[in-house]
């Protein structure tokens, strides 16, 4: 048996093999736009995205700062941690995150390897730069999707920043569920919930071409015209009748919020950049029935 308690910024999760007391700060879109004269060649693709968030660097170092003085046991970050893939922000993030000696995990979002107006697909940008520019953040971990044990639960982070579901990582959420333990689902864009915006994306039904409002102004390719693959429907269902998914954390809208679908709880993180806020998990030993 195992539930869920959400108060204010913490999200409590109980389990009768749970680590009691194991915390972890869960942050997403902290937007950081450094640069430097190694970005002079790509200057024309990520000025726009330069000119955002001024309070990003001060919110993050203070977010570290308090995870240290609170000695979280972890950090997840949920992307778009960078607005564009330069060197000066990967290596800032990797550096900063190294200092605070506390274990995270990080996927990427829709921004982190985005050089706007650079052509390509998504999918095939999403490859490149995870590779050539994020890969110090994954600590050689599969970029598309991971999985890890933290406390007695388990962790699932997927890729789904190009709002799509590969087979590959509908296949690995699956064998991840099928292990049968109490689990969390980690992804940049938020699953399609009724009655939210299309920015709820993965898996919303009227997601496609029509409805993409901001390709030109981010130089992307559009979203497609026939709208998402099986694949991404499949993963969606497949996740809301998970009975062992507790619940899913996602950023991307900058805006927290809570859905229940399904009987299960998608939390979407506020956004670092603006606010410096963020949220908490905690564990909690549920003592087993008839102890
Ligand atoms: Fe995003």
């Amino acid at each position: 048996m195992s539930t869920i308690a959400i108060d204010g910024s913490v999200v409590s999760l109980r389990h009768h093999a749970f680590t009691d007391g194991w915390r972890a700060f869960i942050l997403s879109d902290s937007h950081l736009a450094l640069d430097d004269e190694r970005g002079g060649p790509y200057r024309q693709y990520s000025q726009r995205m330069a000119g955002g968030y001024k309070p990003a660097q001060a919110h993050w170092e203070q977010t570290l700062a308090r995870a240290v003085a609170e000695k979280v046991d972890h950090l997840f970050l949920l992307g778009d941690m960078s607005s564009f893939p330069s060197e000066a922000a990967v290596a800032y993030l990797s550096r900063t995150l190294q200092d605070t000696g506390i274990a995270y995990s990080y996927i990427a979002g829709n921004h982190d390897w985005h050089y706007e107006g650079m052509p390509g697909s998504e999918i095939a940008l999403r490859d490149e730069w995870c590779r050539r520019r994020l890969a110090p953040l994954y600590q050689g971990r599969q970029p598309l999707m991971h999985a890890e044990t933290h406390g007695g639960l388990r962790v699932v982070l997927i890729d789904n920043s190009v709002y799509e579901i590969l087979p590959a990582q509908r296949d690995f959420f699956r064998a991840q569920a099928a292990l049968g333990q109490p689990l969390i689902l980690l992804v940049h864009v938020p699953l399609y919930v009724p009655g939210r915006s299309i920015f709820f994306g993965c898996g919303h039904p009227q997601w496609c071409a029509a409805t993409d409002p901001y390709w030109q102004i981010e130089g992307r390719e559009p979203w497609p015209e026939n709208g998402h693959n099986a694949c991404t429907y499949e993963f969606h269902r497949e996740v809301f009748a998970t009975p062992e998914l507790l619940a899913i954390f996602a950023g991307h809208i900058h805006k927290p919020s809570l859905d229940l679908h399904c009987g299960k709880a998608q939390i979407v993180v506020p956004g670092l950049a603006a606010a410096g806020e963020f949220m908490e998990l905690r564990l909690c030993r549920e003592p087993a029935a008839g102890q």
